[in-house]
Order: C-alpha cells, then structure tokens, then sequence
C-alpha cells in the first residue's frame, strides 16, 4: 500500500525558509514512491490553546487537522528555530491535535506514526536545537522520531535563489530521510 505522509512547517511566513526546504524533501519523498500532502498551517488557524474552547467543542480547524493526522502513516514537520525551540504555531498544533476527541484513542494522532524532522535557522545551529526539543516532545507522545534529521545552518549561504540547496551534503541528508521515512512508515 502506498504510504501517506502529511507535511507541514512551524512557520507560515511567506518567505519561510523551512517551507522551502519542506517542498525539496517533499518532492524527493514523492520520488521515494509516497503520496504527500503538504498543508500550511495558515489555513489551519487555530485559537491558542484553552480548555475552555476545548469544552465548548474542538473548533472546526482542530478537528480537519485531527483528520488528516489520523488519515495518513506519518509526517514530515519543518521546524524554524525561535529563541532555542521550536515555534509556538507549531506547539499549539501539537497540543489541540494531541487532544482526545469523542471515539478516538488516547494520542491516536500519534501513536505508531512515524516523524521526519528538518529545519533551517539563519544561524550556526540550523534549527537543530528545535529539532531536539520537538523530538521529546513527539517522542513522548508515541510517535517513532526518525535520526535522520535535516539540518541546515546559516541559510543564507545554503539556499540558491529558486529556493534549492545549494551543497550535497544537504541534499545527501535530504534523500537520507527521504529514503528511510518511506521505509518506515511502509513497516510500521
Ligand atoms: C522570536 C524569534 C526567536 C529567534 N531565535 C532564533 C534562534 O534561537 N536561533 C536562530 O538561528 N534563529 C532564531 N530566529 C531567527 C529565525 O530562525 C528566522 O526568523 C527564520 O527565518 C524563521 O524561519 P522561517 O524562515 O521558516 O520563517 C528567531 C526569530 C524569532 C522571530
């Protein structure tokens, strides 16, 4: 069966570096045989998370998200560096989707799937520090974390002007996750 993995950034910037390097790992897990759907996370806009909202009924943009989450083997998350971390846009999809609907399982969302992690940062860490920190967080909420991450650092210098990576090891490490996400997602 063809594996469904569901992509998305921490950032909704228009210019967003980690949106441009989500589509290079998007098209080559395409090439890898699976069915993406990239989304933004702007067309998903969401309250800040409050049990209040929570109790009154899961706005309508949880609950769509929630449904893709359970409708696909795994995702691939582009995550921006902010401050060490990773970005609260990206944080508060985590929290509402890792919330329990009516009929679902605990962390159904999550549990069992698999998760591919990159980021680029204008910095000397290329969004690893955010990478770590967001794998904990998957990590404890059931989701297998894959090690190959993409991390990309001082993106002003990587990135060429169409958006492309510019050295092979970047591209090298893009197949590498590319390659091993496929695989996993198809076994788990
Ligand atoms: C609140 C805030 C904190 C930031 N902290 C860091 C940081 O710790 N390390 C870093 O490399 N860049 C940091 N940056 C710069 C972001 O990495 C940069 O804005 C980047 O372009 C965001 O990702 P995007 O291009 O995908 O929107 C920070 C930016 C903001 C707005």
């Amino acid at each position: 069966m063809t594996v469904k993995l569901l992509a998305f950034a921490g950032s909704v910037r228009k210019e967003s570096m980690n949106q441009k390097l989500l589509e290079q790992v998007v098209a080559q897990v395409k090439a890898e045989g699976a069915e993406v759907t990239l989304i933004s996370l702007e067309d998903y806009d969401m309250p800040f998370y409050n049990g209040d909202i929570e109790a009154a009924g899961f706005p309508e943009s949880v609950q769509k998200l929630k449904a893709l989450f359970k409708s696909h083997d795994g995702f691939i998350l582009a995550s921006p560096e902010y401050n060490a971390s990773f970005t609260p846009i990206l944080k508060n999809a985590i929290d509402w989707v890792s919330r329990p609907m009516e009929g679902e399982t605990p962390l159904q969302c999550f549990k069992g799937k698999v998760a591919g992690l990159v980021g680029t940062s204008p910095g000397k860490f290329g969004a690893l520090r955010s990478i770590v920190q967001l794998t904990s967080v998957l990590a404890s909420i059931g989701t297998l974390v894959l090690p190959e991450v993409v991390s990309v650092a001082f993106y002003k210098d990587a990135f060429n002007e169409d958006g492309t990576l510019k050295n092979d090891a970047d591209k090298g490490a893009v197949e590498r996750l590319a390659k091993r996400i496929v695989k996993i997602a198809a076994v788990k």
